[in-house]
């Protein structure tokens, strides 16, 4: 078979874009933990008030001592706020909307979720480095999207003992 020269030219110029872009996604996926959500769980985004977790969101720390915050997301601000968690220890994040579409980026670090009416959303973490971090909501939920923030308090538990 005998392809034309250019033809080669752009038929390996295909395959190493193929090679970069899924390379791209494992490089990024390993090392910057960019992953898409594993995590499915339903909600009525109508019935949060009768929920015993989203009615009153709040930081819960197990007996086991890991730690658990909830947070409803809704026009135009996160509940709790300030979210108050302790440093080097992993945080689960339980999030979910009571309206519209919104997101749940820590700014600084990689947590950065899509928030649905409908789902929760699920990510754990440890933070290591104690401070005030913004939360920001990255997705457009309305006229106010641009005041949608939050704040994070990353406590060091040795230096409070
Ligand atoms: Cu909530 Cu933008």
């Amino acid at each position: 078979m005998n392809v034309e020269f250019y033809e080669r030219i752009w038929m390996w110029a295909a395959v190493l874009l193929l090679v970069l872009f899924v390379g791209t996604i494992l490089v990024t996926a390993t090392s910057e933990a960019i992953r898409p959500p594993s995590h499915m769980e339903t909600i009525d985004p109508g019935a949060l008030a009768d929920s015993p977790e989203f009615s009153n969101p709040a930081v819960i720390v197990r007996p086991d001592g890991s730690v658990v915050v909830s947070v409803v997301a809704q026009m135009f601000s996160f509940s709790p706020n300030p979210i108050e968690v302790p440093a080097n220890r992993p945080v689960t994040f339980r999030i979910t909307s009571a309206d519209v579409d919104h997101g749940f980026e820590i700014l600084g670090t990689n947590a950065n979720a899509t928030v649905l009416p409908g789902y929760v959303s699920q990510f754990t973490m440890t933070f290591t480095k104690p401070g005030v971090y913004t939360i920001g909501c990255n997705e457009y939920c309305g006229l106010l999207h641009h005041n949608m923030t939050g704040m994070l308090v990353v406590n060091d538990p040795e230096s409070s003992r």
